[in-house]
């Protein structure tokens, strides 16, 4: 898919199944961890690209920073601003694709979080890391979060073909993955059961290794780029996430 996830992916399902999964307790532990690898200083300019529906951006400002969260779904930044407002929280949302987010240079730090690389073919998918690399300023850093490729497949040669299951009451959302090794891409074919009515879609995520991607954070322009895990510890076989700190 050359033009992204998209609309099926993101918008009324994500809200209905995922947002409830990514409480507080989840929201604030992933910030600490954020909080920890940026080091920010008070008042530092933070780019969240894409934000979602705000849930580590209006956190971040909670703790005193200047923060800019861009997405594409105006449901999600309705919500983002909405929440925003109810914590007395001060984010600048914008509406932009990530990957040519409506922003100039200057930021100290920059995030794309929570499995939000990758949506794009290979062209687009460089662009979004020249995007948050033209949004920092020299010195500043990026943090990227993704679902682990070598975990996947780990878990496709353990049980043949993963499959995840969300229950929310009587709804579900079934997610059957399988990945491609020439591409480097997982498929899913996604099954929603919400109010007795059954949809299908597919989506497929561009899933570098962690070499191949430290190659296009080089081209993008960053200097140095460490792999780490969910903990923030450095990265090794058996983690359930990749995630990458890097210095433009
Ligand atoms: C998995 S969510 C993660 C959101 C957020 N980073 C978080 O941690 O909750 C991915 C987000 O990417 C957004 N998105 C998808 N395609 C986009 C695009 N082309 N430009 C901007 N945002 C996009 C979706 O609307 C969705 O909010």
């Amino acid at each position: 898919m050359t033009d992204g996830v998209g609309s099926d992916i993101f918008g009324e399902d994500y809200l209905h199944f995922f947002v409830p999964l990514l409480d507080d307790e989840r929201s604030e532990r992933e910030v600490e961890l954020i909080w920890r690898l940026l080091m920010p200083a008070p008042g530092a300019r933070v780019l969240d690209l894409p934000c979602g529906h705000g849930r580590i951006a209006n956190r971040l400002a909670a703790r005193g920073l200047k923060v800019t969260g861009i997405d594409n779904d105006q449901r999600f930044l309705a919500r983002a601003r909405a929440d925003a407002a109810a914590l007395g929280v001060t984010v600048d949302y914008r509406d932009g694709d990530m990957r040519a987010p409506p922003v100039h240079g200057g930021f100290d730090a920059a995030i794309n979080w929570f499995s939000s690389f990758g949506y794009f073919d290979d062209e687009g998918n460089r662009r979004v890391l020249r995007a948050l690399a033209d949004a920092l300023r020299p010195g500043g850093r990026l943090l990227l979060d993704m679902h682990d490729r070598d975990a996947l497949v780990a878990r496709i040669a353990a049980a043949g073909e993963p499959v995840q299951v969300v229950e929310m009451g009587d709804d579900l959302l079934v997610d059957r993955a399988r990945f491609d090794p020439v591409a480097g891409r997982s498929h899913t074919e996604r099954i929603v059961v919400r109010g007795g009515r059954v949809r299908r879609t597919q989506f497929t995520l561009r899933m570098p290794s962690f070499p191949e991607l430290r190659g296009w954070l080089t081209d993008a322009g960053f200097s140095d780029a460490r792999a780490l895990d969910e903990r923030g510890a450095p990265f090794a076989s058996g983690a359930r996430r990749l995630v990458v700190l890097a210095t433009r």
